[in-house]
């Protein structure tokens, strides 16, 4: 069936020809090149997918992929709290998309949605036309969002809902107000908008960015008030409620009450992004909504999709969105891109809300979440020497390592610095890799701080899974630091 991938596409060694040669004009009919079926993608194997991602998708990503084991692992379904594999080894996930799972992995009433949208042959483009499931949503969306947040803008992706709160606030605050504040370690996403207030040297690359932004330490409120009282050309602050590429860094209540008191005070606009901190993981609709104080503009993304589709929202106080866009004349300056409010994705956000209450998903983060910290807390008083900290609140749980570079025994060391650098003097990487292979779990790293590890399993998550997370965290913990890394290195050398 896959022979044609055998047969790979020669890479001819030639000399590269001083004048770029044009492709030729090809006449005739269009014939179909060797194109795989979907029933072909299903059926690749592991070492054909390899070549695949090498080939066409990402190289040097596969290299981190292989440094954790990750390689080997083809997910063949999935289903609730778990991945099955290729060999039917369910793997439990304590990841879960880095938000992206809230309703777990195929929902049985997101999936009936969904067929039942493709049976009755529903339409999903309405350009020209209103949408009742792009209405509906954003009439859902307002009803879970507090205050005057009532105005909807719907999108594909965090980047995009995080822009387009970027601009309705930037036209609200008006031209003489250019200038954005945002946190040091902040992540608002990777399109150059966002990226220009995305504090990761990591993703900046060399980019040309907006030169608009004032950096601030995220949680420093006097910071912030200096920096409103020296440039009174701020017209917007936007933070993430809960950093998550951070390592999972929250500030306390009399925080964001008094940056509420400030931003009403200096006429600031507070872009508050909760793409990944949002829709139930904290135990709260929003994460806002534990400190009693309500953001002028706000984003969804991520479990908005419920695990199947991609959605995004941006959703702003009513008068903020009239100043930006509430006229024929500026009515069309952000209107939807071509698949926001997508007929299928709508629905299945429609769905994915009303599950979120009916089945108490939002309260069940909140409790479970807290069994699942105390449980850590637990587990760091057992390894004190190796568990720094454990944080978060509901479903959004960062847990850190000590720096383990300084203590390791000195026979262990010199196998630690053949490692790639990327993992030298973390233990996450190694624990990752562990639980996965050894343990069947799936935990996620932390990008701005290597010895972080995340933990923000679907908030169907239930005690069992939980029971079952922390009893292989501790199997794997108690073998100790020099197992660890011993068995790790070996996994990489052989
Ligand atoms: C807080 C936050 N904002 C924005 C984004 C960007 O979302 P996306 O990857 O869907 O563009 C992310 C993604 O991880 C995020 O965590």
């Amino acid at each position: 069936m896959l022979d044609f991938l055998n047969r790979k596409k020669a890479r001819p060694v030639v000399e590269a020809p001083s004048v770029a040669m044009p492709e030729p004009v090809r006449d005739g009919p269009v014939s179909k090149p060797d194109l795989l079926s979907v029933e072909d993608a299903k059926a690749l194997d592991v070492g054909t997918m390899t070549d695949l991602f090498k080939e066409h998708l990402n190289p040097g990503q596969f290299h981190f992929m292989k440094l954790l084991g990750f390689h080997k692992v083809k997910i063949d379904r999935a289903e609730g709290m778990y991945y099955v594999d290729q060999d039917g080894r369910k793997i439990l996930d304590f990841f879960g998309g880095f938000g992206s799972l809230a309703v777990g992995h195929n929902h049985p009433r997101i999936l009936e949605t969904r067929k039942k949208f493709q049976d009755e042959k529903r339409h999903e483009i309405a350009m020209a036309f209103m949408s009742q499931y792009a209405s509906a949503l954003a009439h859902n969306l307002a009803k879970c969002s507090p205050g005057e947040l009532d105005m909807v803008f719907l999108g594909s992706s965090g980047s995009e809902a995080m822009e387009a709160a970027l601009k309705v606030a930037e036209r609200a605050a008006g031209p003489k107000r250019p200038v954005v504040v945002y946190a040091e370690n902040s992540f608002h996403g990777k399109t150059k908008g966002v990226l220009s207030i995305t504090d990761g040297p990591l993703y900046r690359g060399e980019f040309k960015l907006l030169e608009n932004g004032i950096k601030v330490p995220f949680g420093d409120i006097d910071a912030v008030e200096n920096a409103f009282k020296a440039h009174p050309e701020i017209g917007v602050i936007c933070l993430e409620t809960v950093q998550g590429g951070g390592g999972i860094i929250s500030a306390d209540t009399a925080y964001w009450q008094k940056l509420r008191k400030l931003c009403d005070q200096y006429g600031v606009i507070w872009v508050a992004d909760e793409v990944q901190c949002g829709l139930g993981r904290t135990g709260r609709f929003y994460a806002f909504e534990h400190h009693g104080v309500v953001p002028d503009v706000t984003a969804l993304a991520k479990s908005l999709g419920g695990g199947k589709c991609a959605m995004a929202a941006m959703i702003a106080k009513r008068d903020i969105y009239m100043k930006a866009y509430g006229t024929p004349r500026t009515a069309m300056i952000h209107a939807q891109a071509t698949f926001g409010g997508i007929g299928e994705a709508c629905v299945t956000s429609i769905e994915t809300l009303n599950v979120l209450y009916e089945e108490k998903l939002i309260d069940n983060a909140a409790e479970t979440g807290a069994y699942l910290i105390s449980e850590l807390k637990r587990l760091q008083a057992k390894y004190p020497a190796i568990i720094k900290e454990v944080r978060g609140q509901g479903f959004m749980v960062g847990l850190e390592f000590e720096d383990f570079s300084q203590t390791l025994p000195a026979v262990v060391r010199p196998m630690v610095s053949i490692l790639d650098d990327k993992l030298k003097g973390s233990l996450s990487g190694f624990v990752g890799a562990l639980l996965l292979r050894d343990y069947n779990v799936l935990v996620a790293f932390t990008e701005y701080n290597r010895n972080v590890i995340r933990l923000e399993p679907p908030l169907i998550c239930g005690r069992e899974h939980v029971d079952e997370f922390i009893a292989a965290f501790d199997a794997l913990l108690g073998r100790g630091i020099v197992a660890i890394v011993k068995d790790f290195v070996k996994s990489q050398v052989g």
